[in-house]
This record gives structure tokens, sequence and C-alpha cells, in this order.
């Protein structure tokens, strides 16, 4: 008789656990019976605790009973075959691609394998076509890296270290979004291994349900193998991280309520507004990411921030992968991120430097650590964006129900000491939650939540919008009928963990 889940989960419930090997152990067994037996690490290698080492928020460095490490697509398909048939379908894994999700078990499992993608991290570029084909391992810097040699690139991540995959699966802001739509509305073709280990490609010809589920669904449907993604023609920028006093916040936020309506006038603007306060100088200042997608300097586009007192700026025409070198955070943290988007009302940006300025005092009376950085950033997500997305094709994310300009508002605490877990989160919640309540209260709320900032408890599918929902449900469905990557791949965002 074939094992189902629902007898192996009777069976491990009935019999002594102890008295055989466990369901973890036999899934790793499972995989060295196979060709992937070289690729299967376990804690005592050195190969382990760097795989664990390099995810970028220390709250998520679970430690998994095996890593399987896939060198191609035909390595993933036989590791998901082998996993599904494995135990009578008890074996559970996770898929990692960059591991810059910042909640634990989003990329990552205890008591289980994580199919860790990075050593796939090749970029070709395909001049006639147009694309660049990037593997899921990758790092936005190495694909600018490779890119930069033909003086093309992708629009990306705006710091190099984040990772590709799961960038691109859930949306993706970058310098270019105003320009060209977000990542995902650049990506041509994935190539995508099934649940029942089968490669496919899918792109707005072949699979085009998936094609489109899979901009902005996440880990529902398939592991991607590959991203095609369509080239922008120059890679040379203007621009750098400007520094302020933070006596100059309510310029700032004037001066980016103002940007946020003007971004269609000119496209090639890009702005990332970011309050910082690092305890160890106890300083309370913003940074400006001031980026142009094209080597002008001192556009009029930013007049209105130009005009403001500096106390530094590394301005400068570069191309992106030097740009994205210096944007970004550093790792061996513990994390938190929150998100919510909202209409772009002056009113609501103030009360959210408020309220970053009372967590800030929070924090400094509660925490037990030392060393903590303490991030609210704002950043724009006009119309416009959702326009582009349209333009290229659709996506999932729902954002052409807006008829209204947005921003969004990331509060993003990092902290060394683990005793100091509860304080930051519950800081990151309340920051949220009261920001939310008041934008309610005068009318400038908005539903929708980005996947790639969101904390654990958020659902950010659910704020797609019923239809893209339903869309997501259908395909996954269609694309795995067994459900594997709802129960077999607990982590993540899933579509079965959003009401009917
Ligand atoms: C320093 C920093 C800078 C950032 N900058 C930006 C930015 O400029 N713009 C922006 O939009 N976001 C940004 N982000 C957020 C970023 O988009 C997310 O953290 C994103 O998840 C990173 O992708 P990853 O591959 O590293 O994630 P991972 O944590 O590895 O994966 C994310 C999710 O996708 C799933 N997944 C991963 N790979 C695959 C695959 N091949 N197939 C199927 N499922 C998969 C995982 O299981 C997981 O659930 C930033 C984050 C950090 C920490
Ligand atoms: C791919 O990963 C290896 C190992 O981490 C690294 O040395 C190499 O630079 C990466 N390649 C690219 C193009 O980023
Ligand atoms: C890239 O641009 C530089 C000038 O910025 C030029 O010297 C170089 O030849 C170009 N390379 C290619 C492959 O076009
Ligand atoms: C600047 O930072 C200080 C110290 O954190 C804070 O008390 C003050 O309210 C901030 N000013 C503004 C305008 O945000
Ligand atoms: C920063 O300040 C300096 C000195 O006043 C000024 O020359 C420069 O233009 C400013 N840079 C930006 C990007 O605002
Ligand atoms: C970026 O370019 C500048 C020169 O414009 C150079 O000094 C710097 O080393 C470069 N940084 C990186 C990370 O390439």
């Amino acid at each position: 008789m074939r094992i189902t889940p629902a007898v192996a989960a009777l069976c491990m419930g009935t019999l002594p656990r102890a008295a055989h090997a466990t369901t973890p152990e036999t899934c790793c067994s499972a995989l060295e019976t196979t060709a992937l037996k070289s690729q299967v690490i376990y804690p005592d290698s050195a190969a382990y605790k760097t795989s664990i080492g390099s995810y970028w928020a220390e709250n998520v460095q679970l430690e998994p009973t095996c890593i399987l490490q896939p060198r191609t697509v035909h390595e993933v398909s036989l590791a998901v075959s082998t996993l599904v048939a494995a135990d009578g379908g008890a074996c559970k894994f996770a898929i990692r691609g960059g591991g810059h999700t910042t909640w634990a078990g989003a990329n990552n499992i205890v008591d289980g394998v994580t199919i860790d993608l990075s050593l796939m991290n090749t970029t070709t570029y395909n001049e006639k076509a147009g694309t660049a084909s990037i593997l899921p391992g990758s790092r936005w810097e190495g694909v600018y890296e490779t890119l930069a040699n033909y003086n093309v690139t992708v629009p990306g991540g705006r710091s190099g270290v984040v990772g590709v995959a799961g960038f691109l699966l859930g949306g993706g802001n970058t310098f270019h979004t105003a320009r060209v739509g977000f990542a995902c509305d650049n990506v041509v073709n994935y190539e995508v291994v099934l649940a029942n280990g089968e490669i496919i490609e899918a792109n707005k010809e072949s699979h085009a349900d998936l094609f489109q589920a899979l901009k902005g669904g996440t880990g529902n449907f398939g592991i991607v193998t590959k991203y095609d993604m369509k080239i922008i023609d120059d890679d040379k920028l203007w621009g750098g991280i400007v520094t302020y006093d933070n006596s100059t916040t309510l310029q700032h936020l004037e001066a980016g309520h103002r940007f946020i309506n003007n971004l269609e006038n000119d496209p090639y603007a890009s702005w990332i507004g970011m309050w910082e306060y690092l305890s160890l100088t106890d300083q309370n200042m913003i940074a400006n990411a001031l980026e142009y997608t094209a080597p002008v300097a001192y556009p009029s586009a930013f007049d209105d921030f130009t005009t403001i007192a500096n106390t530094s700026s590394s301005t400068r025409v570069a191309n992106l992968w030097n740009l994205t070198q210096e944007l970004g955070q550093a790792s061996g943290y513990r994390d938190v991120f929150i998100t919510a988007s909202f209409v772009n009302n002056l009113d609501v940006m103030k009360r959210t430097i408020d309220i970053h300025n009372r967590m800030i005092e929070e924090a400094k009376a509660g925490a037990k650590g030392d060393d903590y950085t303490m991030f609210t950033m704002i950043q724009p997500w006009p119309k416009l964006f959702a326009d582009h997305s349209t333009e290229q094709g659709g996506n999932v994310l729902g954002l052409d129900r807006f008829n209204e300009n947005l921003f969004q508002v990331l509060f993003d605490y990092s902290w060394k000491d683990e005793a100091d877990d509860g304080l930051f989160n519950q800081l990151a919640n309340s920051a949220l939650e009261e920001l939310t309540t008041y934008s309610k209260s005068i009318g400038a709320d908005n539903e929708f939540i980005y996947l790639n900032y969101a904390n654990s408890n958020q659902n950010p599918l659910s704020s797609y919008g019923p239809e893209n929902v339903e869309y997501i449900r259908t395909v996954a469905k269609k694309y795995d009928q067994t459900g594997v990557f709802q129960n077999q791949v607990p982590g993540g965002f899933k579509i079965s963990a959003v009401a009917q």
C-alpha cells in the first residue's frame, strides 16, 4: 500500500519515535541514495556553517537536519521528486534564495531539509534577445557586475547583497520602477520545477497563467530555477547617499510629499527617505538615497532635496553595481521588518516620524543590549508604478485597484542582543499599529502590504484583493495539485493561509 501523508501522520503519532530514525533524517537519507549524495551537507561540515552564517538576519539562522545545495535545474528536479516521494510525503523542506527575509522559517526550517540555491548563481547576457538569464542563487551585485561588462543592467535590488529569487517573486522595488514597473514586470520567462519534478518554462505564450501568478505570488507554485529579464540599455546613474541633521525632518517630508506627486514628470528620479537612529553613537539622522537612472548630475527633480543643507554626500556618476555597494545595512544582527502603505498625505508622513522618535525613546528605556539601529523608511509608491506594471502585461499585486499616489513605510529595527527580541518586535508592531490607526482616522489608509517587507504576522497576499487571491489559489492548485508547496514547504507566505 502507498503510505499517504495522513497514514504517515497517524503512524508517527502512535509509534514510539525513538524506535526508528526520525522523519527528517529519513528525508536526508533519501537524498543520499540518489545522485545528489555529494550535495547533501550536515551540521558538522564547514559548508553547512557557511550556508547558515550567510543568512542576512541572525534570527533566521535556523539549523535544518541537512542542507541540499543543487547545482543544476535537474538536481533541483530530482530533489523535489525525492522529497515528495520519501517517507510517505512527510518530509518538510524549505527553499532559500539569497536568504534575506527577516522572519524565521520563511527560507529555512528546523527538522527538515533546506534547499539552498546559492551554488546556482551565474548570469548570462543574451545580447540578441536583449535579456539576461539569472539563476536563483544570485545576489544582485553579482548580476550587475556581470552585466556591467556590457554596459547594460536590469532593474533589481538597491542593495547589492540582496538575493534575486525572493525579490523577483515578491515584486521588487528598484531605482527604475518609475520607468519600467517593478522588477517582476521585467521578467519575460521563468524556468520552474513543479511539485511532480517536471521542468517547465512559463512566459506569455507558454503557461501564461503561471507566468502571471509568479509576478508577486511568491513560492506557492514551484521552485524557480532561472529568470530571464529584459535589459536596461545603460547602467550609468547619478546618485548616492546624502545625510542631514534630523532637524530638517519637516523640510524632507514636504519635499518627499511633492516628489511623489511629481515623479510622473521625471520618472528617472528615485528617492528613499531614511530616518536612522544608531545607538552606538546616539545619533538620530536622515539619509536620502537619491538616484537618477541616467548619468545626469543634480537633475531638477531633486531640487527640493538638494537645497536642504546636508552633512555628507556621496553623489557621483557610477554604474548600478557601484552604487548598490553603499546602500544597505550590516548583516549579523537580529532584525524585524514591518510595513504598510498609505495615501500620499503629509500628516501621515509627519506622524510616521513622530512615532519613529517615540520608539527610539522606548528602546533607550528598555533595551538590554547597547548595539541596535532603528530605521524608518519612506518610499514613493505612486500610481505610475502600477501603470507600468499594466503596460508590461500585469502582475498579481493588485495595485491597479488604487487611483491615488501612495507612499510606503518600512519600520526596520536591528539589534545584537537576543534578550531584546521581545522589545524590538513589540516596538515594531506598535509603531505600525499606531500609524495604521491614525491613517484610518483621517481616511488616508491603504490596504496594500508589500510582501518583501512584510513581517510574519502580516498577510500580504490577502492585500492583493479578492480577484488576485482567487487567481493565485487557482494557479497554485493547477500546477501543484497535491499541495506540496502548501504543506511540505511550510515557509513563506502561503495562499492556503489566506481566508476563503
Ligand atoms: C538589506 C536589504 C535590502 C533590500 N532591498 C530591497 C529593495 O531595494 N527593493 C525591494 O523590493 N526589496 C528589498 N529588500 C527585501 C527583499 O526583496 C526580500 O528580502 C527578498 O525576499 C529577498 O530575496 P531572497 O532571495 O534573498 O529571499 P529568501 O529569504 O531567500 O526568499 C524569500 C521567499 O521566497 C522563497 N523562494 C526563494 N527562492 C525561491 C525560488 N527560487 N523559487 C520559489 N520560491 C523561492 C523562499 O522560500 C522565501 O519564502 C531588501 C532586503 C534587505 C535585507
Ligand atoms: C557565486 O557564488 C560564489 C560562492 O559564494 C562566489 O564566490 C561568486 O562570486 C558568486 N558569483 C557571482 C557572479 O556572484
Ligand atoms: C562600456 O562603456 C565604456 C565607456 O563608459 C567603454 O569604454 C566600453 O568600451 C564599453 N564597453 C562595451 C562592451 O560596450
Ligand atoms: C531629532 O532627534 C531627537 C533625538 O532623537 C528627537 O528628540 C527629535 O524629536 C528629532 N527631531 C525631529 C524634528 O524629528
Ligand atoms: C551637499 O552639500 C554641499 C555643501 O553645501 C553642496 O555643495 C552639495 O551640492 C550638496 N549635495 C547634495 C546632493 O545635496
Ligand atoms: C565606485 O566608483 C568609485 C569611483 O567613481 C571608486 O572609487 C569606488 O571604489 C567604486 N566602488 C565600487 C564598490 O566599485
